[in-house]
């Protein structure tokens, strides 16, 4: 009911639609209506109301509402069908996307919040999510692959990220494997976990943290130096719905497409560590090496060339020296 009164009010843009007209056309009575504006205007959203004329949207709240989120989006998958859980606040999107994916949400279904208290990065790492500056989210999938297959899609979800940026006319650099820096400095991480058996993956989860309007100095100060956001490279604010859109939207594509060779070339025109003498450190192995990333391969794991001999990095973290 809600979404169909925004969107009466959304079509009339700076004109009055009458109550009395809404109410036929929802077949409810004026004062359902109105309870319904009312809830509306406590979910943030700024509406004139007038006894003569009707109501009027004058502004929507910057928040990442599903009905927000929703609106005009060009999926067929990801966040398609109302499949999204939105929380104000939230420990980790990826934890609780983890518990949908187990108790049977449908693929698509993404989790999104204003705020992470316990956000999670690579490694055990935790991840900055302060409250409505930025987009915290996670994306169920369900591909029909090996568990080998699954470094891919954060490959994928990278690239998604550079394109929807690339709509803001923002240029991303993209650093093996999946995190999106500008000038040296991180805008966006990217955490994939996943249940799978012998041979199969069960769920995938991708989650996705963007530094959207974020200020220099709002991040704490251990990360100060090492973080940016996409405010600061674009030197203005952005909508984050609209940011968001961009990306669920990137996302489907690549998904549906699911040529990967097609998307490590994508990935390959938006990388910064091929070819650079780098330092790596291999999660599997717990070593450190320098050497020269040569290339990705079919799996999306780095090449790194070291003492006349070649390593395959699987994962881990770089630095480009
Ligand atoms: C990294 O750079 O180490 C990965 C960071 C991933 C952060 C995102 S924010 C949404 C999702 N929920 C989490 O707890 N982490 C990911």
């Amino acid at each position: 009911m809600k979404k169909k009164i925004l969107e009466m009010l959304r079509v009339a843009g700076a004109n009055f639609v009458s109550g009395e007209n809404i109410a036929q056309k929802l077949e409810v009575s004026r004062t359902a209506i109105w309870k319904h504006i009312q809830i509306l205007r406590k979910k943030g959203y700024k509406i004139t109301s007038s006894e003569r004329l009707g109501y009027k949207l004058d502004e929507t709240p910057d928040l990442l509402l599903p009905e927000i989120i929703q609106y005009d989006l060009q999926t067929k998958i990801i966040a398609a069908d109302s499949q999204i859980f939105y929380k104000s606040s939230i420990d980790s999107t990826n934890e609780l996307a983890k518990r949908l994916a187990y108790h049977g949400a449908p693929e698509g279904t993404i989790v999104v919040a204003e705020e992470q208290t316990g956000g999670k990065g690579r490694l055990e790492r935790s991840f900055f999510s302060p409250k409505e500056k930025g987009i915290w989210f996670s994306v169920i999938l369900r591909p029909q692959c090996t568990p080998k297959d699954a470094p891919k899609f954060t490959l994928m979800a990278a690239v998604a990220v550079a394109r929807a940026m690339e709509r803001f006319n923002l240029r991303a650099e993209i650093k093996w494997s999946n995190d999106i820096l500008y000038d040296g400095r991180k805008l966006v991480g990217i955490l994939t976990e996943m249940s799978a058996e012998i041979g199969c993956v069960n769920y995938i989860v991708v989650g996705i943290g963007i530094n959207v309007n974020v200020r220099r100095e709002e991040f704490p100060a251990d990360i100060r130096e090492i973080a940016t956001s996409l405010s600061e490279m674009a030197g203005e604010n952005l909508n984050r719905a609209e940011f968001l859109r961009a990306l669920l939207e990137e996302f489907d594509k690549l998904y549906i497409f699911s040529n990967f060779e097609e998307i490590f070339k994508l990935w390959r025109q938006y990388n910064i560590t091929l070819g650079k003498k780098v330092t790596v450190f291999s999660a599997e192995s717990g070593e450190i090496f320098t050497g020269t990333a040569i290339d990705i391969d079919a799996e999306g794991a780095l090449i790194v060339e070291t003492g006349g001999e070649r390593k395959i990095v699987y994962a881990g973290d770089v630095s480009i020296r």
